[in-house]
């Protein structure tokens, strides 16, 4: 029976260039879902679109010197655009900022609220007095409750890793502009998770997702308390009460609604408003979520207990197919440290078949995975272009130039014939069946087994032997026949992960139709057309040479740059704090290392009122300590005196870092004692 298949893949958010873990993650795996279901002749809708609100946008677009409207519109286009370019097949992919989602986040908010599911409380939150707003934790930074490390973020400390809330923090301060915060009060609205936990509790005993899924989801119920919902915020959608002014709903309240606003708003582009309803409020309708881990909470118990306390019989999710992460190269992807390979650039070299198929056999479906530029070559030469591309372009060659150009006739079958057409139909069953879960890797590792008997048929039937008596001939027509049935499975079955490439094949078979809209098993069954003409075959894929791939992974190296702190703005001052500071040119004269430390060097300054000993902590950063000798640099010539390695420090001085390199500013023409403010 036709199937009603609703398919979301997470709404990524507009801050930032997709790269290959999101796509390995959940869109590629969504995507070929969508191509197989089709195929299967159900009736899929599948949607996505940009994640537009949030505090990690505001800020983010703040850095970027940009609004947050431009900021998304900017992140929007370019990741359509890989999308595009990665032949990601959405019915839709909307956004959270379009006209048809603040009504039904607000009507969920309101329905949740007139059912007892969200509560009014006041709490008190950082309030930056200068911005004149609530800082949310992203903006705050302050000393760690537990290891008083200064720079610590609002929610984390770098330092010794704890977590805790901002307003735990020692001396909080906005990360934007270094003013401290006070703590004013201020109301929220949370959402009483804690009154679904029965329902969430039966509800997933009825789903037999993946163990590390239910796992990770279970004891989280148990510990279920209620949630803020809204913020103190201006970019968000804002709170449809009166006196809520400054409030928006939190961007993880609005985002899930976004599958059903982003739908309302295809069926509308259709002309078919009321279409949405097909799909989100038919119980009939299948509902498959992918997402990446880190999504796991939001999708099997937030957002289901917001969709349980509605009126409307919206949709719960059926299958949740959430995978781990995919790495580059042992380590993460980071677009900070560089770690990353540029995707639009990516696509401009290679084909998009070629990362669908190399993300597709890594698919970290059951634990993390790794793309490496070693692994797409072997991919590449050795699968697509050893295996696959070989048996069809080999075949369909021999065809071409030795049968005239059309499809041979069938006759007689031998036993090897029939065996192979029979492992054919079997192959292609067990790789629908891993389709229908979720399992591209196998698909991927199947679809190379299939092309591994096809050429084995191949160099068994000899058809180049066959061809020189004229009393073989109806072997070898029969051959090649099995040979284009065997091409034509291969097109099908491959083509949820290889598009391009079916399509290529399915039209060297002579089609002049799309594969994309044809039936599978219709396809499966269906016999070839005796005496149809073929064009002339192209070989599917090229080799990818060694030096290509050395230059490629040369480049990762030179791009990963080393990770730069930039160190959080100090509170202010006002003028009386800097003048009690006496700074003063002062004349190295003398420079030893002191004994038994690896880091301090034994100054003697000349301050021309007063020669100095300063011990400085600078002797990492100077192979050749002689060199630091006659520069002038500057002195805080009034700090206290302190013992370092027994040595008395009578002063410090100025040296400026990065985190890692250091240096002294230094001044050439004044005398020392001069001063410096
Ligand atoms: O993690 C993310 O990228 C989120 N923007 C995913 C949201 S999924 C859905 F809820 F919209
Ligand atoms: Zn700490």
């Amino acid at each position: 029976m036709r199937e009603k298949v609703l398919i979301t893949a997470a709404l990524p958010y507009a801050n930032g260039p997709l790269h290959f873990g999101h796509m390995a993650g959940a869109y590629l795996p969504a995507d070929c879902f969508a191509r197989f279901k089709r195929l299967q002749g159900d009736d899929v809708l599948f949607i996505s679109g940009s994640d537009e609100y949030g505090v990690a946008i505001t800020l983010s677009a703040e850095l970027a010197k940009r609004t947050p409207k431009e900021h998304v519109d900017h992140f929007h286009k370019i990741n359509l655009d890989l999308f595009n370019q990665l032949n990601i097949s959405f019915d839709h992919y909307g956004r959270t900022t379009t006209k048809l989602h603040d009504p039904i986040v607000q009507e969920f908010f309101l329905t949740l609220k007139k059912r007892g599911f969200v509560e009014e409380k006041e709490t008190e939150q950082l309030y930056a007095e200068k911005e004149d707003r609530f800082l949310a934790d992203r903006y705050v930074v302050g000393s760690c409750p537990k290891c008083s490390y200064p720079e610590a973020r609002g929610d984390e400390c770098q330092k010794c890793g704890a977590t805790f809330d901002a307003l735990d923090l020692k001396n909080p301060r906005s990360k934007m502009t270094g003013a401290p915060l006070v703590l004013r009060k201020t109301k929220h609205w949370f959402l009483r998770l804690d009154l679904f936990k029965e329902s969430l509790y039966k509800w997933l005993e009825t789903k037999d997702w993946k163990p590390n899924v239910i796992n990770f989801i279970k004891p989280y119920i148990e510990e279920l308390k209620d949630r803020a919902i809204t913020r103190d915020a201006k970019w968000g959608v804002p709170l449809p009460l009166e006196d809520s002014d400054g409030k928006v709903l939190y961007v993880w309240f609005d985002a899930p609604i976004g599958y059903i606003s982003i739908t309302q708003e295809w069926a509308k582009n259709r002309g078919e408003s009321e279409k949405w309803k097909e799909y989100w409020l038919d119980p009939k309708t299948r509902y498959v979520q992918f997402i990446g881990k880190d999504n796991i909470i939001f999708h099997a118990v937030v957002f289901p207990a917001m969709v349980m306390g509605q009126d409307l019989p919206y949709k719960l999710v059926d299958a949740l197919p959430a995978n781990e992460f995919l790495n580059l190269e042992g380590k993460q992807f980071s677009k900070s440290s560089g770690w990353m390979i540029d995707m639009k650039e990516f696509l401009t070299t290679y084909s998009s078949d070629l990362l669908r198929y190399t993300l597709a056999a890594n698919a970290p479906e059951t634990q993390d995975s790794e793309f490496t530029w070693r692994d797409f070559q072997i991919r590449v030469n050795t699968e697509l272009v050893g295996k696959f591309g070989n048996f069809i372009h080999r075949s369909l060659t021999f065809i071409h130039d030795r049968m005239e150009e059309r499809v041979p006739p069938l006759h007689a079958l031998s036993e090897t014939d029939n065996t192979f057409l029979a492992k054919l139909e079997e192959m292609a069953l067990d790789i629908k069946n891993h389709y229908e879960h979720f399992q591209l890797r196998r698909v991927a590792l199947l679809l190379m087994e299939l092309s591994h008997l096809a050429n084995t048929y191949f160099d068994h039937k000899k058809p180049w032997v066959l061809l020189k008596e004229k009393e073989n001939r109806e072997a070898l027509e029969t051959c090649l026949h099995i040979c284009l049935i065997a091409i034509r499975t291969m097109a099908l079955v491959a083509f949820p992960i290889l598009p391009e490439s079916a399509e290529k094949i399915w039209k060297m078979l002579g089609n002049t139709t799309s594969l994309g809209v044809q039936n599978w098993s219709l396809v499966m069954k269906e016999e070839l057309t005796v005496g149809k003409e073929l064009p002339e075959p192209k070989p599917l894929f090229a080799k990818i040479e060694d030096e290509q791939i050395e230059k490629e992974s040369a480049k990762l190296q030179k791009t990963l740059t080393p990770e730069v702190a930039v160190a959080p703005k100090k509170a202010e001052i006002v003028y009386d704090d800097f003048s009690k500071l006496d700074l003063r040119v002062g004349k190295i004269e003398h420079v030893e290392k002191v004994a038994k430390s690896e880091k301090l060097l034994k100054l003697s300054i000349d301050l021309g009122f007063e020669k100095r000993t300063i011990v400085s902590g600078i002797a990492l950063h100077f192979k050749e300590i002689e060199k630091l000798l006659g520069k002038q640099v500057i002195v805080v010539a009034n700090l206290k005196p302190v013992k370092l390695m027994g040595i008395t420090s009578e002063g410090m001085v100025l040296a400026a870092h990065d985190g890692g390199l250091l240096e002294l500013p230094t001044l050439a023409d004044l005398p020392p004692g001069s001063t410096v403010s």
